[in-house]
């Protein structure tokens, strides 16, 4: 293995080969677990790509959606960026061979999701954008010489140099049962997110936010870790993780119904079943915790056409004996995406040296309290090709190597134990989900405790554990009810808006910014 990178990225998902890509020519290391491709939320993506491409469309309506849908919490400096780079970045993925859903004169086919105001999401294959466009990054980025790919290497955590910059990271080789260090001068997570500290989610359950964890450890400030979007429409059907029922079926005409078949949408929110995601997420939940029952209704307004339009989760039913032309669908909430993550600047930079971070596992301000549907994939490109462009003609350095801390190479190189993450997700999902109050978060927190006693450790536990207490203590002390938190002790929201930001290495935990 190369021990030595000028720059390093981690994890593989569109974020980073993206990223990768766009700092050709300058050379770049990538380290993931998986083969890229085989692994990570990315090619699970089924919506697509949010973009203002359509002739009613502009960025600035896009940027009112974005805003909208974030509760007060949107960085509108970061929305305009985002928004403004939808067209050139579904251009530029047409230029790396994704095909995207066309009609029959050959234009982008729209489709509509929650909270959107036009039908602005790019698909591929029905509901396979995602792995189309990994499928391209994948193959541009085999055949591209300026990059690295370290595979099955597992990143433990980040190391920091004698000021204090993070100058390279802990690595765990399982083909050689052996640790390593992989210096570097400028290291940019992409690690994604942390649906698998829950134990209902739409994500890998290797998604345990441990990127987030190595951020917050090394002393990058975190912001609002507390906001956990939870998806409505997990298909209910006693898997983990739980498939994907996209928002784009509802986009399409399907409707949320309850055992007796009443749409129940129309009770909760005057869009109905495209009401902002939190809502519909909370609605979901309250008609199950009724004893209701909540079910996808796709057969009048899908129909037949249910398998071509919509194959992964078509593929879904059936494995489940499940015939979505002719039954309904049962639907619960699950964890899906954390807008919260290591805050950054415009460019990707963290708040530590030698420290980026772009996609779920950043903040960079675009989704504020609630993400709008569709929205990350293009943040995942527009802020990957950001990252590149700071960083392209950067002078670097080697950074002097610390080396790993005792601590860290105390811990057994292995995921966390099937039984403590059963324990650790059960106790997210009871206390720190769509509904919490000051008694469920400091229960989370015991549990949470308990495992960190945990008589046989490992790297990955720890890491879980770092990221469950961030998500808690970022949820304890918000002391409000604002897009995806929501508090039964505190259910009003606050005139002012403010960001969580927690910074370990401050001693305190946490501290309140004014928006
Ligand atoms: C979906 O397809 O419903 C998910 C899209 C997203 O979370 O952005």
């Amino acid at each position: 293995m190369a021990n030595k990178s000028d720059i390093l990225i981690i994890g593989a998902g569109i974020a980073g080969l993206y990223t990768a890509l766009k700092l050709a020519p300058r050379p770049v290391t990538v380290i993931t677990a998986r083969p890229p491709g085989e692994a990570g939320s990315s090619p699970w993506a089924q919506g697509g790509l949010a973009a203002a491409v359509g002739p009613d469309d502009t960025p600035n309506l896009h940027f009112a959606d974005t805003v909208q849908a974030g509760a007060g919490l949107v960085d509108p400096e970061a929305a305009s960026v985002l928004v403004d780079g939808g067209a050139a970045a579904v251009e530029d993925l047409v230029g790396y061979g994704v095909d995207f859903d066309r009609d029959e004169n050959g234009e982008l086919k729209l489709g509509r999701e929650a909270a959107h105001c036009r039908n602005r999401i790019v698909h591929a294959a029905g509901d396979q954008a995602g792995a189309a466009i990994m499928a391209a990054l994948v193959a541009a980025a085999r055949k591209t010489d300026h990059i690295t790919i370290l595979e099955r290497i597992v990143v433990e955590d980040l190391l920091l140099d004698d000021n204090g910059a993070v100058g390279g990271v802990l690595v765990y080789d399982p083909k050689q049962s052996e640790r390593a260090i992989v210096d570097a001068a400028e290291t940019v997570l992409a690690t994604g997110g942390l649906g698998g500290l829950y134990a209902v989610t739409t994500n890998p359950t290797p998604a345990q936010g441990h990127g987030l964890a190595f951020a917050a450890r090394a002393g990058a400030i975190v912001r609002d870790p507390e906001f956990v979007q939870f998806h409505p429409t997990a298909l209910d059907l006693g898997l983990d993780p739980a498939p994907l029922a996209t928002e784009a079926l509802r986009g399409d005409g399907a409707v949320l119904v309850n055992q007796d078949g009443r749409a129940f949408m129309t009770d909760y929110h005057k869009d109905a079943d495209l009401a902002p995601r939190d809502v519909v997420a909370r609605a979901v939940e309250a008609e199950i915790t009724a004893g209701r029952g909540a079910c996808l209704d796709a057969r009048d307004s899908i129909g037949e056409a249910f398998p071509q339009a919509f194959p992964t989760v078509f593929a879904s039913c059936q494995k489940a004996g499940l015939d979505p032309r002719t039954a309904l669908m049962p639907v619960a909430p699950a964890a899906h995406y954390h807008m919260g993550g290591v805050i950054t600047d415009l460019d990707g930079a963290s708040s530590i040296e030698g420290l980026w971070a772009v996609g779920e596992v950043a903040s960079s301000g675009v989704h504020g309290a609630n993400r709008l549907a569709s929205n990350s994939l293009l943040e995942a490109l527009v802020f990957g090709a950001r990252i590149a462009n700071a960083l392209r003609d950067k002078e670097t350095a080697p950074r002097h190597d610390a080396g790993a801390p005792a601590d860290r190479q105390d811990l057994a190189p292995k995921p966390a134990a099937p039984a403590a993450m059963k324990r650790l997700r059960k106790a997210m999902s009871a206390g720190c989900a769509l509904m919490r109050s000051a008694q469920s978060l400091y229960k989370t927190i015991d549990v949470i405790n308990e495992l960190g006693a945990h008589p046989s450790m490992t790297s990955g536990l720890k890491s879980a554990l770092v990221s469950a207490e961030l998500i808690v203590q970022g949820a304890l002390s918000r002391e409000e009810s604002r897009g995806a938190h929501y508090r039964s002790d505190f259910p009003q929201t606050d005139d002012e808006a403010f960001h969580t930001e927690i910074c370990a290495t401050d001693g305190a935990n946490s501290e309140e910014e004014e928006e």
